[in-house]
């Protein structure tokens, strides 16, 4: 080998070693630049962020994401808080901000038995019992002044979310099903198509990866609203994980199960519990490991808790053990991207998580990348 020929070799087998400082070819990227020509790449959003008021969370997601999910403004209390009285400012901003920043907007949701305000349950004035016919009535107005609102501006609603019971493969006992029964599914799907022709439908719910009672249910709910007639375009898999559940393997099979049935296959609400069986002491009690579902109103107590009493910093231990979960599940979600379509973290940073108390997400309360960002990064090949 020539001196000349000899340089270029040791030249070429350096060339990592000899890039620029502080960023290398996987840190120069970001994760919607990554993903690009696998799903998008979406994340739930606060008003502070698509008002811009928190201007940093603002400019993190227009850098890194390229879809969005309203975390609450779309809900049923906010769009329709009193009979009739439909609310949309905050909807509207939510709108406007991705339109602005070219991003695809979801719609999240129009059926929900949780965040349903107390009257939609209730008989109207003078009535004693709340009717098929008038709660029919009310989903009916419902997802047609909501969906019709935002007509021809929302890439896909989650048209109705969690109708599956855990753990017993029944439908949700929620005041539709025990009301208007099984048919409010397929009423949901049709007026939403009326409404938003345009618009793709999806079925969202979590523990579909966990609970194959659930998973069954949730695959013949798709056949049942197709036999009816009614058109769903996708499946929400929410993916409220901790770092053992669901299994690498679950995921897997689930993912492939609903994209046998040609649905495009979506992860709706991605977070990762980084610390295995979180105990808060005097304020929620123990979290259940082999649960992703910590007590129906957690959230809410975490948050009077959490104001005064951040958890603290994950350990260097805890970081890794997070991000090698989190490069296990983009492995799989990266095996399957001809079936996904989008994948959306439930918030931004850990700080405006509903799941704080366990530091699940990419990003620091300070806007900085956690490890687990850098193996999300990794496992676009
Ligand atoms: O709106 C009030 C506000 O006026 C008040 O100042 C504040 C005081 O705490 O509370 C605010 O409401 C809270 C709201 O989040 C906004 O922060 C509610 O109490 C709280 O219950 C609500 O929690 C939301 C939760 O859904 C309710 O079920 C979470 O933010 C939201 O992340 C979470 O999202 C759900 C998905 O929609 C469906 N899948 C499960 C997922 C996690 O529970």
């Amino acid at each position: 080998m020539t001196h000349h020929r000899f340089l270029s070799l040791v030249l070429l087998l350096s060339l990592p070693l000899i890039s620029p400082p502080g960023l290398s070819a996987t840190e120069a990227r970001t994760l919607k630049d990554a993903y690009h020509d696998a799903f998008l790449i979406g994340v739930a959003v606060n008003p502070a962020q698509f008002e811009e008021t928190d201007k940093k969370g603002a400019e993190l997601i227009l850098r890194e994401f390229n879809s969005i999910s309203p975390e609450n403004v779309l809900k049923w209390e906010h769009t329709e808080p009193r009979d009739g009285e439909f609310t949309f400012a905050a909807g509207d901003r939510y709108v406007a901000f991705g339109e602005q920043h070219h991003l695809a907007v979801i719609g999240h949701n129009l059926v929900w038995h949780n965040q349903l305000p107390a009257w939609v349950s209730q008989p109207p004035a003078g009535a004693e019992k709340l009717t098929r016919e008038v709660l029919l009535d009310r989903l009916h107005r419902h997802i047609m002044t909501v969906a019709g609102h935002y007509r021809g501006r929302i890439l896909g609603w989650d048209v109705v979310n969690e109708a599956i019971a855990d753990g017993t493969g029944a439908y949700r006992d929620s005041v539709f099903y025990r009301v208007i029964g099984k048919e409010f599914l397929v009423m949901a799907f049709k007026w939403a198509q009326e409404a938003d022709p345009h618009a793709e439908l999806y079925y969202n719910d979590y523990n579909l990866d966990q609970d194959d009672k659930k998973r069954a249910t949730a695959i013949e709910l798709i056949k049942y609203l197709r036999a009816n007639g009614a058109r769903v375009d996708g499946i929400g898999l929410q993916g409220h994980y901790n770092l053992t559940y669901p299994s690498a393997a679950k995921i897997d099979e689930t993912i492939g199960m609903f994209a046998d049935l040609g649905l495009k296959v979506m992860i709706t609400e991605l977070d990762v519990q980084a610390i295995a069986n979180q105990s808060i002491s005097g304020a929620v009690g123990a979290f259940p490991t082999t649960s992703t579902r910590p007590p129906a109103n957690a959230a809410k107590r975490w948050r009077g808790w959490g104001r005064s009493q951040p958890p603290k910093p994950l350990t260097p231990e805890q970081q890794t053990a997070l991000a090698e979960r989190y490069g296990e599940i983009f492995g799989v979600f990266w095996k399957h991207r001809a079936a996904i379509t989008r994948v959306t973290f439930w918030g931004l940073r850990d700080a405006d998580s509903w799941r704080r108390y366990a530091s699940p997400l990419i990003f620091d309360d300070n806007y900085q990348p956690k490890p687990a960002y850098f193996a999300v990064l990794k496992a676009a090949k």
